[in-house]
């Protein structure tokens, strides 16, 4: 389905990376008197709707916060429920992804993920590799200060192995160890449900991304709230710590 109302929309400030975190779905089966796992079950429909919509707008980047390191601690039949409905998406999903040119990557500690999740996880990014246009990360098993400390472990080995010059280490090379080396900052950081919290997701790569928050719990998040978010980003001046004036004259980050 072709976006319609995206009218209001600047082509030429589209956000290259656009970070999402998905939130309410326990809210949404709460308050519909179901269990919580049809939340997520709805969930997937508006996981659809936004890569979709990201894809058509010229998004390069798509990063949603699928499952945390915290969210392990919840109870085991409903983390069965979500590996299970990441599998059955997987598969399902697929054909989307290839129609849309798509290409998954994850972010996250995906070692201790289930190995079927792993398996078909390996099987969909090795499908999509070739795919050009946007790269959707699903951050899986993942939290920005387990990301933090990874790369700190990391330089502290290679120092050791005499690999990398202590000095050497500033925010560049910091970011070189870091999950998303490769990808650039989001540019805006989306979260559902009405909570204003960045609830431990890449907190090095947001500073100075744009924050949108929306009460819309994500099982009712369609295309247009993607249309939305980004009308409300490209209104906004961005100065990355300089003054008005000198973003104005476009001077370079
Ligand atoms: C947060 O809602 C959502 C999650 C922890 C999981 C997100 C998963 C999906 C949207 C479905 C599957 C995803 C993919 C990528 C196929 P919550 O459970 O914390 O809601 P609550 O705050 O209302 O309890």
């Amino acid at each position: 389905m072709a976006l319609k109302d995206n009218t209001e929309i600047d082509k030429d400030k589209i956000p290259v990376h656009v970070a999402v975190i998905m939130d309410g779905n326990g809210r949404w089966a709460k308050r519909k008197g179901k269990e919580r796992v049809v939340g997520h079950q709805h969930g997937v429909k508006a996981v659809r709707e936004v890569t979709e919509a990201a894809a058509e707008l010229g998004v390069k980047y798509l990063t949603l916060f699928a499952f945390s390191t915290e969210n392990w601690q919840r109870p085991s039949d409903e983390v069965n429920a979500l590996m299970s409905l990441l599998v059955t998406t997987l598969n399902a999903e697929i054909s989307t992804l290839m129609e849309n040119n798509i290409k998954l990557r994850t972010i996250g500690n995906l070692d201790i993920m289930p190995a079927q999740v792993r398996k078909n996880l390996m099987k969909t990014i090795d499908r999509t590799a070739e795919n050009k246009g946007m790269t959707l990360i699903l951050a899986l098993s993942y939290s920005a200060r387990w990301e933090i400390a990874k790369a700190a472990r990391e330089m502290a080995r290679d120092a050791t192995e005499g690999k990398l010059n202590v000095d050497s280490i500033d925010e560049l090379l910091f970011s070189e160890y870091l999950q998303t080396k490769d990808i650039p900052d989001p540019d805006i950081l989306i979260r559902t449900s009405g909570e204003y919290r960045i609830s431990n997701f890449l907190l090095w790569q947001i500073a100075y991304t744009e924050l949108y928050f929306t009460k819309k719990l994500w099982p009712d998040i369609r295309k247009k709230d993607l249309v939305k978010a980004i009308i409300d980003y490209q209104r906004r001046e961005r100065r990355f710590g300089r003054i008005s004036e000198q973003t104005k004259m476009n001077v370079d980050r």
